[in-house]
């Protein structure tokens, strides 16, 4: 089968597993499926300066790999054979890589210096993204000095984003994960359509101080106009159609439906079609970041992120942090048939890390066809979890250590703490040192006797080791680490992308859900009965019957 409108394919269309590299993975896997790191490691005394890749302020450790010098040869090879120079050319010069959605994906040009070229349908798009950036600033500075008043005169104390997805995720992952770094606004995260969760937000609000940042690049998703609706109500039980103006900015694409809402034309953020909503937080999107840290802040994180779309777009693949990431991560995937990768952050700012990474992995690599149009028979998307260590130490670790599943974690950590309690620093770092030793190294049945087990729990407390781990070491975390972090990840799914030969910037996967709820919800409604399964059916009527 093959898809009639997407020809002219911009991006290479390599199906994996026809290539070379792919055949002799295969084959050297059976090689290594058993050998033990602890053995790889005492055979090559440089086996961790020669898998270490020192780039500004990262330390990425991945020699703690079930790899040798062969299998990452082999690895890297793929990545040629896939074409990946070619496809990460493609993606940078604005091409509509985005196939079936007829769009471009030019993210890295929201964070590029103004003197870059990003060339979309002809016309760089630079100037566009500063006179946005401009808004942005401006309005910051506003509101974060107080200039800018509510409706009875007095400067804003709260700021409210209103969004979901990609509209949501990443401006609150980042405003979690700088709050050292904030100003004394106070923001707050509507996203959920459960009304319990914007009431308890409503909850804590006074209107007369309060910012709405209304985020939806579509201003079409039900989840965000149901929240932006319900408050605008609650706000106009204090204040006159009029002040809305003074209280609402929309960030968003959809000019129109934004100022059907009531939202004043000055208020509107504009974005682009080529930003893909979980990857838009560098966009206006990011609003409700530059309002808490400050736009200068946010300008950094943008920053870092650039050196970190020049690293990956210049640096050669074996040296290359992103690529190197996704290739030890496919051969997990597709050869040892891990399912999922833990993302174990030992920073307590990072708490929403996993959480936002679960939609930018999970809903760009989760497809089942690939770019020919054909059915995949191999696997694609792996599932992301995770939490900060040393929390997930104590929750879900044993199943990592000993459980029957192997797991490959990628550890993150700082060398400074932020606030400089090195007592406290030292212990976090001990851990986050020890996790991936213990996860390498194990225990073996004679240290357990050593320690004076008694016999019959020896074998409970033996651990076998040989758990993959990468140790990404920065130096602190600041606006600027933080973007290059980011934007590492979202690098790493676009190289899983080309390599698994899917289109990653679609999801039509969240779709039938939508559609489906829409239908249901009209039965709420009315007496008309759509044609459910009996299950489906039976649980309608019964909330029906009580509500
Ligand atoms: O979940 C599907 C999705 O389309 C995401 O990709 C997007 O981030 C989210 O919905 C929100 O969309 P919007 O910004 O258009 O409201």
């Amino acid at each position: 089968m093959s898809l009639p409108s997407i020809n002219h394919m911009s991006l290479p269309s390599i199906n994996p597993t026809t290539t070379m590299s792919w055949k002799k993975l295969q084959e050297h896997f059976k090689s290594i499926k058993d050998v033990h790191m602890k053995d790889l490691f005492a055979k090559d005394m440089e086996r961790a300066n020669k898998m270490t890749i020192k780039w500004d302020d990262f330390y990425v450790d991945f020699s703690k790999n079930r790899i040798t010098e062969e299998t990452f040869k082999n690895l890297l090879e793929l990545a040629n054979e896939v074409k990946l120079k070619d496809a990460i050319k493609s993606q940078f010069s604005g091409e509509i890589i985005n196939k079936t959605e007829g769009r471009a994906v030019l993210h890295a040009a929201l964070r590029a210096p103004e003197d870059a070229n990003f060339i979309f349908g002809g016309v760089n798009v630079m100037p566009e993204i500063y006179k946005v950036k401009q808004k942005i600033e401006a309005f910051t500075n506003e509101v974060v000095n107080g200039y800018r008043k509510g409706f009875t005169g007095k400067a804003f104390t709260d700021v409210v984003n209103i969004g979901i997805g990609g509209s949501d995720l990443g401006p609150a992952m980042v405003v979690d994960a700088l709050q050292y770094y904030k100003n004394q606004l106070t923001t707050h995260f509507v996203s959920n359509v459960d009304g319990d969760h914007v009431n308890e937000v409503i909850k804590k609000l006074n209107p007369e101080t309060t910012l709405f940042v209304v985020v939806s690049k579509t201003f079409t998703t039900q989840e965000t106009l149901s929240n932006a609706n319900t408050i605008k109500d609650w706000f106009l039980k204090s204040a006159s159609e009029d002040a809305i103006a003074k209280h609402f900015v929309a960030v968003s694409t959809n000019i129109k439906n934004v100022k059907a809402f009531g939202v004043d034309e000055n208020n509107i953020f504009p974005m682009w079609d080529w930003v893909g909503g979980r990857f838009s937080l560098w966009s206006a999107v990011g609003l409700s970041i530059s309002l808490a840290v400050g736009y200068k802040n946010f300008d950094s994180l943008l920053q870092g992120a650039n050196k970190m779309d020049a690293h990956f777009k210049n640096e050669d693949f074996e040296t290359n942090i992103p690529v190197v990431l996704a290739l030890i991560s496919v051969l997990y995937n597709n050869f040892f048939e891990a399912e999922s990768e833990a993302i174990i952050p030992y920073s307590q700012y990072l708490n929403q890390f996993a959480t936002y990474l679960q939609q930018g992995i999970m809903e760009s690599n989760g497809k089942s066809v690939d770019r020919n149009g054909n059915p995949i028979d191999y696997q694609t998307g792996t599932i992301i979890w995770g939490e900060p260590g040393t929390n997930s130490q104590h929750a879900f670790f044993q199943l990592i250590h000993q459980g029957t599943k192997l797991i490959p974690a990628d550890f993150i950590g700082f060398k400074e703490s932020l606030h400089g309690n090195q007592d406290h620093q030292d212990k976090l770092i001990s851990n986050f040192l020890a996790q991936t030793e213990a996860l390498l190294n194990g225990k073996t049945k004679s240290q357990v006797i050593e320690e004076g087990t008694s016999e019959s729990i020896i074998p409970f407390k033996v651990f076998e080791g040989n758990k993959p781990t990468n140790t990404i070491f920065i130096n602190k975390l600041s606006p600027e680490s933080l973007g290059k972090l980011i934007a590492m990840y979202e690098h790493k799914i676009f190289v899983q992308g080309i390599i698994w030969n899917i289109f990653s910037y679609d999801q039509f996967g969240v779709e039938l859900g939508k559609q489906l709820a829409t239908k249901i919800l009209q039965e709420f409604n009315s007496d008309s009965n759509n044609k459910h399964d009996s299950s489906t059916a039976n649980l309608l009527s019964y909330y029906k019957s009580s509500s």
